[in-house]
């Protein structure tokens, strides 16, 4: 597709590592396994397969316990677990799609935990010394020298499983204020041994000697990868500095790390809350503006992938908010190598199939309503795509038998359901008593857009596809028994929204 000639170029990370283009799937936990941790026959394994078949080239699977946790994850702490993995990356594979396994603890950021057990972090803190406001924290307890080569030993024999299990490449996650995090990061580490954070060799040393024992283990043909914070955002400044970062990257490219993957963490009001992106509602915190113009122009980390990027001699993965256009001007401008998208590829799983075809108008696009991030609903969900994990028994199957069918209603509700029917083989016209669709969906745009949420992209994306459907568009008519006894449709859908009260103000 012309405009996105680098995106859709190919790049090699290892020899057994190519990617086909530039797009990659970001890590997102989605808790779509099964509840004992497996991935035999997952709603998880039909939505990565899903994404593969929407063409992008590698699909980083999130949050790999290395050790049993709480949540819905996918486990690698037993053998147990590598049958279910096959299945996952057979699926994948098949669509010219290759494997990341990202190994996971949450470490310090745990929260209070259901036994009562202070998390496992670098040190020993307070509840008044921790990065992450109360009532969000539960003080953690910092581990002897012996208890951290027994979490190394956990991770390298986790890596091997992910390896049997027909992973192409493993990820060290260090990022996001989970348990490796807490080591690198000034806000965490107050050890004073050889793993405490006075230098890069003693505040690395935990990753490297990770890195080491994997590849001693996995042998020479397994890559292996790294995520990190890029920069952390604290009200006392205190956290990872882009500086500090690529001395990082640097440490952890020589003990082996194949590519460095950039993330990065804000420490404020909620601990999610900068992980995926920075909301800055109603206006930003003071510390975050300095990095204001960055955010609203090319993205909150692409400014720090460059600085380690001219650090290292490996290819580096940015991730953030990403579109095409903004991704084709980071790798154009040598920012970075790779991008990472999370949630474009919840709201649209086809997005990099979208781009290669051309089809750029048929892109649904993240709203950034947060739904994905709300720590209560599990598993995940996306707003704009209600099939997203559960694409088995959702996803649009042509009919066997073909209807007439009069959705009434041209709201969102009612344009996606005509959209949907029609994709399935129906014959469906489409009412509206106003003179144009979208019902209230502006009405929401005013209020909600403007360089946070961005409802509108919700209407584009239904217009377009009611153009490009066979969908038959009726508008300045109001439905009424006299209508549909005159049509006698096969199957009426009533869309029409509530009538709303305006408040007496
Ligand atoms: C719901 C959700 C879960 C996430 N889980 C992980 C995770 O398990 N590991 C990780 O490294 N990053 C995780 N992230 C961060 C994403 O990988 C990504 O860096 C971030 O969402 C920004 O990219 P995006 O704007 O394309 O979504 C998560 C993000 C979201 C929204």
């Amino acid at each position: 597709m012309k405009g996105f000639e680098k995106l859709l170029s190919p790049i090699e990370i290892a020899p057994n590592f190519v990617l086909k283009n530039r797009m990659i799937k970001a890590p997102q936990s989605s808790w779509r396994w099964n509840e004992d941790c497996t991935a035999d026959g997952s709603d998880a394994i039909a939505m990565y397969e899903n994404m593969a078949e929407g063409g992008v080239a590698a699909i980083d699977v999130a949050a790999i316990l290395w050790e049993p946790a709480g949540g819905i994850y996918l486990g690698a702490y037993d053998d147990r677990f590598i049958p279910g993995m096959i299945e996952l990356n057979e699926a994948v594979h098949k669509h010219g799609c290759l494997t990341i396994g990202q190994l996971h603890h949450i470490g310090p950021s745990a929260g209070p935990t259901p036994d009562g057990l202070p998390p496992i972090s670098s040190s020993t803190l307070s509840e008044d010394e921790m990065p992450v406001p109360k009532p969000w924290c539960q003080a953690p307890r910092g581990l002897t020298v012996e208890e951290i080569h027994e979490k190394q030993r956990l991770q390298i024999e986790a890596a091997v499983r992910l390896q049997k299990g027909g992973f192409d490449a493993v990820e060290v996650h260090v990022a996001h204020g989970y348990f490796l995090d807490s080591f690198v990061s000034p806000l965490w580490n107050k050890r004073d041994d050889e793993y405490g954070c006075q230098n890069v060799e003693n505040r690395t040393r935990i990753v490297r000697e990770i890195i080491e024992g994997i590849r001693e283990a996995c042998g020479p043909d397994f890559v292996i990868g790294c995520r990190l914070n890029g920069r952390e955002f604290h009200p006392t400044k205190q956290g990872i500095t882009a500086e500090q970062a690529a001395e990082n990257a640097r440490a952890f490219v020589e003990a082996g790390a194949q590519y460095i993957s950039i993330a990065g963490y804000g420490y404020g009001p909620t601990p999610f809350r900068y992980c995926p992106d920075y909301f800055p509602y109603p206006e930003p915190d003071p510390f975050m503006e300095p990095f204001m113009d960055e955010y609203r122009g090319k993205g909150l980390w692409t400014a720090v992938a460059r600085q380690i990027k001219d650090a290292v001699d490996v290819p580096v993965i940015t991730a953030g908010r990403m579109d095409e256009n903004l991704a084709e001007r980071v790798l154009e401008a040598g920012d970075a190598d790779v991008i990472a998208l999370g949630r474009t590829l919840w709201a649209d799983p086809w997005f990099a199939r979208k781009v290669d075809e051309g089809r750029i108008d048929e892109i649904m696009r993240c709203t950034r309503c947060a739904s994905c991030e709300d720590p209560v609903t599990q598993p995940r969900i996306c707003r704009v795509n209600p099939t997203l994990g559960q694409e088995r028994q959702l996803a649009a199957k042509p009919v066997a038998k073909k209807k007439r069918v009069m959705v009434v209603g041209g709201g969102p509700a009612g344009m996606e359901c005509a959209c949907t029917l029609s994709e399935r083989g129906h014959e469906v016209t489409l009412y509206e008593k106003t003179g144009a669709l979208g019902g209230r969906i502006k009405l929401a745009a005013m209020i909600k857009s403007g360089g946070c949420e961005e409802v509108m992209h919700i209407f584009n994306h239904l217009t377009a596809m009611i153009e490009k459907s066979d969908v038959e568009v009726r508008l300045k008519t109001e439905v009424d028994e006299q209508l549909i006894r005159q049509e006698a449709p096969d199957a009426v859908v009533v869309a029409a929204s509530s009538p709303y009260r305006i408040p007496d103000i």
